[in-house]
């Protein structure tokens, strides 16, 4: 086995006085998709905020490829190649389709836009709606822009935060379409509570529960497992 690319230790984070990642550990390995699924409070946003360096880490640590990056801040951590898509498609509405690409790209380059046209052909929605307001889109295509957003630059791993949120379930279909494409090229750590959606991306999981990591392993294990997912998911 290779070193997982991303790797949490033991990661205590508190928003103000509240104690909310209790000890999380976690490996994400190079070239699959790891999905963090659990209840709704149980930390997964905060585990992907605090990697982002968008809380600090109050102890334990966070490796990229070996290299500590606890407690740097977010547009270094981005810089170091993780990409983010946070929760409610955050794209900005009064700009276009174009806009919004271009401001992701920082300036342009050749491999932006080569980038470009592969997110094109993922996604040919944006291209034919390039030149709208972000805001006339629809929650999917909103969705796909957000998600477009952290693919122009080259991550190695992005991070997306519940993508299925809020949509309707062809739309659900055609996304996961699409971030079963993306884990052809890019490390993604998905964190869903539409386990059908986690399920159809999902290689490895981790199910985290009252911020820790209560069971991790293969996916193709978890789907099998009702007595696991009636627990911690509360279906099965
Ligand atoms: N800004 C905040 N202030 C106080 N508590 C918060 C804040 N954000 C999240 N929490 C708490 O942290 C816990 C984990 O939240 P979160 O990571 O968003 O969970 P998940 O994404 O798994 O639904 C919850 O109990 C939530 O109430
Ligand atoms: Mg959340």
């Amino acid at each position: 086995m290779s070193e997982p690319t991303l790797s949490l230790k033991d990661v205590h984070t508190y928003i103000g006085q509240h104690h909310i990642l209790q000890g999380v550990s976690l490996d994400v390995n190079a070239g699959r998709a790891t999905v963090l699924v659990g209840r709704n409070g149980a930390g997964k946003s905060t585990t992907l905020r605090t990697i982002m360096g968008l809380y600090p880490v109050r102890s334990g640590s966070i490796t990229l490829d070996g290299e500590a990056i606890q407690n740097r801040k977010p547009f270094h951590i981005a810089r170091l190649g993780i990409g983010f898509v946070p929760e409610d498609h955050a794209v900005l509405t009064t700009l276009t389709v174009e806009e919004n690409l271009r401001l992701a790209m920082f300036k342009e380059s050749e491999d932006g836009w080569r980038r470009m046209e592969s997110i094109f052909r993922l996604f040919p929605d944006l291209k034919r709606f390039l030149h709208s307001k972000a805001g006339v889109l629809s929650g999917g295509q909103k969705q796909m822009l957000a998600i477009s957003l952290a693919l122009v630059l080259d991550h190695r791993i992005v991070l997306i935060d519940e993508p299925s949120k809020g949509l309707a379930p062809v739309v659900v279909e055609h996304l996961g379409k699409s971030l079963n494409q993306i884990k052809d090229t890019t490390t993604v750590v998905l964190v869903e509570q539409n386990f059908y959606l986690a399920s159809q991306v999902g290689q490895d999981y981790f199910i985290l529960d009252d911020g820790r990591v209560a069971h991790h392993g293969l996916m193709e294990d978890l789907v099998n497992d009702h007595a696991l997912k009636r627990k911690y998911l509360g279906i099965g």
